[in-house]
């Protein structure tokens, strides 16, 4: 070990075996923290090639089990969001895509910090489940095309130990280290084809267009070397995605958005992912082609059908979708409104996320109980013009004393004389 470390930190590529070496030695326990620590900080600083970071995944996929979809017929596509703010994505284009006929076996997470999850925002609508048997998960695709589930805990034990290494020891950024981690999960998983949705912006992990750039670029490229059909899409977190943030707030605005009064970026981007994902699947020709299918799925109705099939297949009360009014809403709610007329320029995602987490709708730390019922709904988005006492958002809670929020809430809003147009959702495509 101390000889790769050395190599490493001498700038030279490593090879399969050295890499190989490293991860089933850590993940075995035969390496300890402090030799792994500085082979970290070393790639950190050093770097990987697309060769030693392919490598570097392909042996972490394989560090636990990798599940098998060959009983799934037909291509498998996933979808992978790198988190962020009111990201209800999943929820709204799994359904679209299954209805055009695609094949969705996608394991999600919960929500940490400021971003959410998906299995929170399923678990929401009462009765539906997450932790269904691989039996049942693969008939269920089988079945209506669609199934979301947790990780198991047997995926990737290298991803957990070093993660958790990295976490302490200052060495999360890291392109090669951030892309073999994410890539090593999803690949594991066992989908055929992977779309990636990169967020750029102050809610996303990266924090630039560029940065997040470099990292779809190295997944994609993950994605050739190991054989996998690999696309990303660079999409901004610069304002939190569609008006609702928090669980059955976001179910609510999946279902809304199924029936065809979506907020106008969440239809973006489920249609250009939807038209991607099509492609994916050989069941279109060409990404337009599957953009005009993903929006006949809305305008028909089958993306919703599709949607209420997904929820009771999984145990769910579809009542609910029928009748949003059936779920639970929080018992306070505070209104935010603007205090000075101009055009909103800036909607601090991170602090609108924070903010959700603090009113209950997410969890500090992992294990934290969560409020289905709590979160923000944004009235305005950013380029909309307002007057002084426009509503701007509304903040809901089961927690009591927390009138503070109306000034963290406000605060996320920057609102100026000068008009500024609402930036590009998507800002770029890398097809590899
Ligand atoms: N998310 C992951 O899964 N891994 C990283 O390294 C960073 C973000």
């Amino acid at each position: 070990m101390v000889d790769i470390i050395e190599r490493k930190r001498d700038g030279y590529a490593l090879s399969e075996e050295e890499i190989g070496f490293f991860v089933k030695g850590y993940t075995d326990g035969e390496i300890p923290d402090y030799q792994a620590s500085a082979f970290l900080m070393a790639v950190v600083w050093r770097g990987m090639d697309e060769k030693e970071t392919a490598i570097l995944t392909d042996c972490m996929m394989h560090s636990g089990e990798t599940v098998d979809l060959s009983r799934i017929s037909g291509i498998k596509v996933d979808k992978h969001s790198t988190g962020g703010v009111g990201d209800k994505t999943s929820l709204v284009l799994g359904p679209l895509v299954a209805a055009c006929g695609g094949k969705l076996a996608k394991m999600s997470g919960r929500g940490l910090g400021h971003t959410g999850g998906t299995l929170d925002k399923m678990e929401s609508i009462p009765g539906c489940r997450v932790n269904l048997t691989e039996g049942e998960f693969i008939e269920q695709v089988n079945r209506i095309g669609m199934a979301i589930i947790g990780q198991t805990a047997e995926i990737d034990p290298a991803d957990k130990k070093l993660y958790a290494l990295r976490d302490v020891t200052a060495t999360v950024e890291s392109i090669p280290l951030i892309a073999s981690s994410i890539m090593s999960k999803k690949l594991a998983s066992g989908s055929d084809a992977i779309l990636l949705d990169v967020k750029y912006g102050s809610g996303a992990f990266m924090k630039n267009v560029s940065e997040a750039k470099k990292l779809a670029e190295a997944m994609v490229s993950i994605g050739k070397h190991l054989g996998r059909d690999t696309r990303a899409l660079i999409t901004s977190m610069e304002e939190p995605l569609g008006m609702a943030v928090g669980n059955i707030l976001e179910v609510k605005e999946a279902v809304e958005t199924l029936e065809g009064n979506g907020p106008r970026d969440l239809v973006e981007l489920v249609t250009k992912a939807g038209g991607v994902m099509l492609e994916q699947s050989r069941i279109v020709s060409s990404i337009g082609e599957g953009e005009a299918r993903i929006a006949k799925a809305i305008s028909d109705g089958s993306g919703y059908a599709k949607l209420k099939e997904f929820v009771a297949a999984q145990g769910g009360d579809v009542s609910y979708l029928d009748d949003l009014g059936k779920f639970r809403t929080a018992p306070y709610a505070h209104e935010v409104r603007a205090e000075t007329p101009g055009y909103i320029t800036r909607i601090d995602c991170l602090g609108i996320g924070l903010s959700a987490m603090k009113l209950g709708a997410g969890r500090a730390e992992l294990g934290d109980e969560i409020d289905p019922t709590a979160g923000i709904v944004l009235n305005k988005k950013v380029g909309d013009y307002v007057e002084e006492g426009t509503l701007l958002a509304t903040a809901y809670t089961s927690k009591e004393g927390m009138e503070g929020i109306y000034s963290d809430v406000l605060g996320c809003f920057v609102i100026s004389r000068k008009k500024r147009v609402a930036p590009a959702l998507i800002r770029d495509y890398i097809a590899g």
